[in-house]
């Protein structure tokens, strides 16, 4: 008896310093991130103005930060693109109480000139500012952020995460960039929040991230990769509405056209070019994807299109 009551003591007491260390930890882990761990780097804004990281863009501030460069042809227009759709999630709040910031690591090319090109080639709104600086800096803020700072000499393999984060309360968030913007602008206007929301607008806005019903791989490549520039008979968006083309196109352009966009308009394919023209010349970026990828996405588009039809023919339907 009095040793299992001791036992029982003995745990409890662990138990307790267990607890301790944790919490010492957490909190370790806050301060990280607080005024001494960012480095106040002087950084040059699109309008060729200098900013200090700290001081001017984050401090008392709710941000969302990822890492650019504007002659990328692969990721980083769908991650502009991605962006862009958390910006319109989130309406006229950016500029007010939460900021945009997209640095470029390209120091040697881009400049405010190329980066006020890119922002009117992807219809950047208010609020959302692109910045360039030396390399060095640059390296310095990805590293202190946790993103990986890429290799000069094949900046395609950069690190594309986002990073979102409060500086008033030290809480930092590193998301995919495939991930829904819609999930993406909640969390910088509800868990990142500087002012507690109201429990009904939090309910509102979960509602809001409807769960796809298709979980095919198609359905999949097609939300995280696709969906931020297209939509299937919902109307154009950066790209083209993609209603029926896969009927529209021969199978094998369509399958290549997925893979490698940017081949195909540096060899002059007259569609994609006579595209590339009706759409203000934003090139449909090489996302990596394999030919079996393709083949699912363009399965997808088509099933799409038959539910589309389906439905616009069923009893009572459009
Ligand atoms: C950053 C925005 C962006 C992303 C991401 C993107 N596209 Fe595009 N897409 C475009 C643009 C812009 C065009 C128009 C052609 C051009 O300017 O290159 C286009 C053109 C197309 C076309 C040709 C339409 C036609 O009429 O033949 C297809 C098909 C297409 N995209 C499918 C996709 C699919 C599938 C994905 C995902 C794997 C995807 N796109 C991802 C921007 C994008």
């Amino acid at each position: 008896m009095l040793r299992a009551v001791f036992a029982i003591g003995v745990a409890a007491l662990l138990l307790v310093l267990a607890q301790v260390s944790l919490s010492d930890r957490a909190q370790a882990q806050q301060l990280r991130w607080r005024a001494d761990y960012f480095p106040n780097v002087a950084l040059t804004d699109h309008n060729g103005r200098t900013v200090r990281f700290y001081d001017h863009m984050i401090r008392g501030k709710v941000v969302a930060i990822n890492f650019v460069y504007t002659t990328c042809t692969d990721l980083c227009p769908l991650d502009t693109a991605q962006l862009r759709r958390v910006h319109e999630a989130l309406g006229d709040r950016v500029g007010r109480d939460i900021f945009f910031y997209s640095i470029s690591v390209d120091s040697e090319n881009d400049t405010p000139v190329t980066l006020r090109r890119f922002m009117r080639l992807f219809d950047v709104g208010p609020g959302w500012t692109f910045l360039t600086g030396s390399r060095a800096d640059v390296e310095l803020l990805q590293r202190r952020l946790g993103i990986r700072p890429p290799d000069p000499r094949n900046l395609r393999e950069h690190d594309t995460r986002f990073i979102m984060g409060n500086e008033r309360t030290g809480q930092w968030i590193r998301r995919s960039s495939y991930e829904d913007p819609q999930l993406l602008a909640n969390i910088l206007a509800e868990n990142l929040n500087n002012h507690a929301a109201s429990p009904s607008n939090r309910r509102q806005s979960y509602t809001q991230v409807t769960p796809a019903a298709d979980n095919s791989r198609g359905a999949y490549l097609f939300r995280t990769r696709c969906s931020s520039c297209h939509t299937i008979g919902g109307g154009d968006r950066l790209g083209p509405d993609l209603r029926g083309v896969a009927d529209a196109r021969p199978h094998a352009w369509l399958n290549r056209w997925l893979r490698e966009p940017d081949r195909m308009i540096a060899e002059r394919d007259p569609t994609a070019l006579a595209l590339m023209r009706r759409y203000r010349n934003v090139p449909m970026p090489n996302l990596g994807l394999t030919e079996s990828d393709a083949n699912h996405i363009i399965d997808y588009m088509r099933r799409q299109d038959v539910a589309r039809t389906q439905a616009a023919s069923a009893p009572g339907g459009r």
